[in-house]
């Protein structure tokens, strides 16, 4: 019987069960990945978020955010995101590649029905996030339905590291139907 990280299926199956568990639970790591854009200027840009869903057929992830933060016209320049997470207890990187798409409006009233009052604030800041302010609490947090956002990430590639007594890195992508590759670490 073999490990989990020793069959490129049992790593592909362990991606997934982090990220089902992120968009769940609070208590593993892809609960709270590092999503990376591209500014339009071309800068690299790195945040944290938390992954709210997780389909593996099609590979889907959604992560909200707020219409007026900075990402989104990143993600109109250039609609590509990479998604990143380590979990200690597991020795696991996990690297994720999509395309992403901004959806707001009746499509994703559902979702923001189903969010607790306190999370609602973090869409409507006044001002706009990322504005500058004379003093650090010169803002108010009223949640704002029309600024609520959901983006999904149609998911392209995967790159896995499980750094155990042997360290082992595997590559998945989309067009070959995940079946996924070793690769040298
Ligand atoms: C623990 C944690 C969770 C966060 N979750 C989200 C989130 O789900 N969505 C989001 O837009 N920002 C989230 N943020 C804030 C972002 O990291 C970031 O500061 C904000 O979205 C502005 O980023 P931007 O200027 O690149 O658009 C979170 C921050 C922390 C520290």
């Amino acid at each position: 019987m073999s490990e989990w990280f020793e069959t490129l299926p049992g790593l592909h199956d362990q991606v997934w069960q982090q990220l089902t568990h992120g968009a769940a639970r609070r208590d593993v790591a892809a609960r709270q990945p590092t999503l990376a854009t591209i500014s339009p200027d071309g800068w690299p840009e790195a945040r944290t978020v938390v992954l709210r869903r997780a389909v593996a057929d099609p590979a889907m992830l959604e992560v909200y955010t707020d219409t007026q933060s900075d990402k989104i016209a990143s993600i109109a320049a250039h609609p590509r995101a990479a998604l990143h997470f380590w979990e200690p207890a597991l020795a696991l990187q996990v690297r994720l590649q999509a395309t992403v798409e901004v959806i707001s409006g009746p499509t994703v009233a559902d979702r923001w029905q189903e969010l607790p009052d306190g999370a609602l604030l973090s869409y409507g800041v006044t001002p706009p996030p990322g504005t500058t302010l004379p003093h650090a609490l010169d803002y108010t947090k009223t949640p704002d339905q029309s600024r609520f956002c959901v983006l999904q990430l149609a998911l392209g590639h995967i790159d896995v590291m499980h750094l155990g007594t042997y360290h082992r890195r595997a590559s998945f992508s989309a067009t070959d139907g995940w079946t996924g590759k070793w690769v040298s670490p």
